[in-house]
């Protein structure tokens, strides 16, 4: 399928003088394909490249690389409510990251220290029409185009390898203990931040289609054989609404949810050594175990020595973060004790067990361009027979997870 055409973004100077004040002016703008189809989903991504005048017309033109989210094909729209997937994206830069900021700030972190693991922000709009419930075809989020500053996603075939892995860990850690932080530190504050968390409605069809067709793949493996029970066990247990139950206190943070390697851009060094991470897509965010998107990543997006060489290392890492930046943000540590972590390790690994095995299949796939749409993805998934390649991946994550006694 052909990318689409970029669409004409309408007054786009309004949102950009949200952020970069009243005298801007936009001289000129370019829109393109910013990735090729298959490597997005929720949205469709454009490349922005704009001059403006900060100060008028007299000023000096400067140009900026920016990137324009904007709407989904119509088959997704018909499937997730995609209004609220992007006001959560919105609100996620516009609310959430804000306050993590300021919590840093206020607790005497240089300038230079303060959170950065998102793209920069430069505004949205959900129609060209004033109203707060409007939502239409003008809708766009607009962000710093992390490719001109040389960030890129690791390919999907060789995944996140020690060093990738380390400083998203890094990062995770980071992230989830802010919102622990303000939890804990400005309740009434967090108890609105909160309300942004809320679920996206989706077709919960859309989970569960996939499962016989997973199930049947599993029994393939001849590695698996021994465990089949537990694993079919693991299945069964599983329910939609597991995903958006209340967490475990005092362990609930805001949550990604969807960690795997398209949604994470990293920058390297000269010597190719990654130096700079930024976490995006920010559709799904939830109220939850902040211990799934660490399962998630490592699980579905590591290479499979990180999985069975640095596992606990990269455990301990999280852990050991985690605990310290709250000591950073002033936190009293004492309930966060490692063996109640790893009880909620124990059960993020249950909830995204087949999350994983869903992007392992998703990355095992040689045409990626065929799983162009949610509907693609799901009929892939639903296939009756993966490829020896897909099921050698499963099998081993698996049997990681099952050493451990996760499953
Ligand atoms: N700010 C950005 N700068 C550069 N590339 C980006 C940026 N945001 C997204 N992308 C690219 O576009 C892809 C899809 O964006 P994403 O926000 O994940 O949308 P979707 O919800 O459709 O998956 C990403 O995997 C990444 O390759
Ligand atoms: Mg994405």
């Amino acid at each position: 399928m052909a990318a689409p055409n970029p669409p004409v973004l309408r007054d786009f100077d309004v949102i950009l003088r949200k952020k970069l004040g009243d005298k801007l002016i936009v001289d000129s703008f370019e829109t393109s394909n910013l990735v090729s189809p298959g490597e997005n989903t929720g949205s469709t991504i454009y490349k922005v490249d704009v001059v403006v005048r900060r100060n008028g017309r007299d000023s000096e033109p400067e140009k900026l690389a920016l990137v324009a989210k904007m709407l989904p094909p119509q088959v997704v729209r018909e499937m997730v409510d995609i209004p609220h997937t992007f006001r959560k994206e919105a609100s996620m830069f516009e609310e959430i990251i804000p306050e993590y900021v300021a919590l840093e700030r206020e607790c005497g972190f240089p300038e230079s220290e303060l959170f950065d693991a998102a793209p920069d922000y430069y505004g949205t709009r959900f129609s060209l029409e004033e109203g707060e419930d409007k939502f239409d075809e003008d809708t766009a989020i607009l962000m710093e185009n992390l490719k001109a500053k040389n960030y890129y996603c690791c390919a999907r075939k060789s995944g996140l390898d020690y060093a990738h892995c380390k400083l998203l860990v890094e990062a995770l850690a980071r992230f989830h203990s802010l919102a622990v932080a303000l939890k804990l530190k400005k309740p009434a504050l967090f108890t609105e931040l909160k309300k942004l968390t809320k679920p996206v409605e989706f077709d919960h069809n859309l989970i569960s289609s996939s499962d016989s067709a997973l199930l049947s793949n599993l029994r393939k493996c001849p590695s698996l054989a021994p465990h089949i029970g537990k694993i079919e066990k693991v299945f069964s247990d599983f329910k939609t609404e597991m995903l958006f139950a209340k967490p475990d206190e005092p362990w609930g943070s805001i949550v990604h949810t969807d960690l795997w390697l398209n949604n994470v851009m990293f920058c390297a060094d000269d010597s190719g050594k990654p130096i700079k991470v930024k976490l995006i897509d920010f559709q799904n965010y939830l109220y939850s175990n902040p211990m799934r998107d660490l399962v998630v990543s490592l699980f579905s997006s590591a290479q499979q020595n990180v999985r069975s060489e640095h596992m606990d290392e990269m455990i301990d890492l999280y852990y050991r973060n985690f605990v310290s930046n709250l000591k950073r943000l002033g936190c009293n540590v004492d309930s966060f004790n490692r063996a109640s972590f790893d009880k909620e390790l124990a059960s993020a690994v249950k909830l995204e067990y087949k999350h994983c095995l869903m992007i392992l299949k998703v990355l095992a796939q040689d045409h990626v361009e065929e799983l162009r749409d949610v509907t693609a993805i799901v009929d892939n998934l639903c296939a009756s027979d993966y490829s020896p390649a897909t099921l050698k991946v499963m099998a081993e994550t698996t049997l990681k997870l099952i050493e451990r006694n996760w499953l």
